[in-house]
């Protein structure tokens, strides 16, 4: 896809990976909607690229469905969305006191990371199906956020991983069920990036995690993940893939 001109929409567009690829979007001449439950940031980052925001919990089917509705009108339909929009909440199954851990603390983190991305899909996927056919008969491409904790989640991360696992094996489903209409679906699947959300770990953590990464020995950038999104639009025949983007990294038990 030719992504001049385009409209796309980033979920989680309020920081860091979102925040990123709705500059880089922007730069490239797309439209941008910037959606984020901190309606604040989506504010900022919008009026910093002279796009569009909607605040809006992506979890939420009438905040997302309202938010789709604000941008569109401003904007237009997209034909592109990036899937952004995640919370990196930790919990083992029982506590240090032999109880169980609250349920909410597993749903929660399903209901944003993997819910979420499936409904920002079902909206977007909505609209783009009735847009005009491009070359090929492209009409539009989807990128989902999933983590290399789908495929080696380190203790305690059984929702998150659980979440990310569901938004990689979906990838494909969605590719096949959406070929037809000429939309992609692809998803990035990133090891440890230089974001606020891992701003906090402790810096054994942080280490840690560094010297598990093959090469190069440091955290992912956020416009190095948005130069891969740009590609993955570009690019049309990547579809049905979930791209590890990592360093090679590989993560430990713990
Ligand atoms: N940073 C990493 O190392 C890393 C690694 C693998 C995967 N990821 C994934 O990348 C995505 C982006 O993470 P990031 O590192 O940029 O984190 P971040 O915390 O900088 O950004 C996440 C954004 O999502 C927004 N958000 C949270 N819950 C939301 C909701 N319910 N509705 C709408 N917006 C919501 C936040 O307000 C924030 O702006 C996440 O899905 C994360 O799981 C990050």
């Amino acid at each position: 896809m030719n992504i001049e001109g385009q409209v796309a929409f980033v979920s989680g567009g309020g920081s860091g990976l979102g925040e990123a690829t709705a500059k880089h979007l922007a730069a490239a001449g797309c439209k941008v909607g910037v959606m984020d439950i901190n309606g604040e940031a989506a504010e900022n980052v919008a009026n910093t690229i002279e796009g569009s925001w909607a605040s809006c919990d992506v979890s939420s089917s009438k905040s997302t469905e309202e938010a789709f509705s604000k941008l569109s009108s401003s904007i237009g339909m997209p034909r592109i969305m990036v899937a952004c929009a995640g919370v990196a909440t930790g919990a083992k199954l029982v506590t240090k006191e032999s109880t169980a851990t609250p349920l909410e603390k597993f749903s929660k983190v399903i209901e944003i990371n993997l819910i979420g991305t499936i409904n920002c899909m079902r909206l977007a996927a909505a609209e783009m199906t009735k847009l005009e056919p491009l070359v090929e008969g492209e009409r539009g491409v989807m990128i989902g956020t999933a983590s290399v904790a789908a495929f080696e989640g380190q203790i305690g991360q059984c929702g998150y991983s659980a979440s990310k696992g569901g938004i990689a094996s979906m990838t494909l489903t969605l590719a096949r069920e959406l070929a037809r209409d000429g939309i992609r679906v692809n998803a990035i699947a990133p090891g440890l990036m230089n974001t606020p959300m891992t701003s906090g770990l402790p810096d054994p953590v942080r280490e840690s995690l560094i010297s598990s990464t093959l090469y190069p020995k440091r955290l992912g950038e956020s416009d190095e993940y948005a130069n891969l999104v740009q590609h993955i639009c570009e690019n049309l025949f990547i579809n049905g893939s979930v791209i590890r983007f990592d360093g090679a990294l590989r993560l430990a038990p713990k």
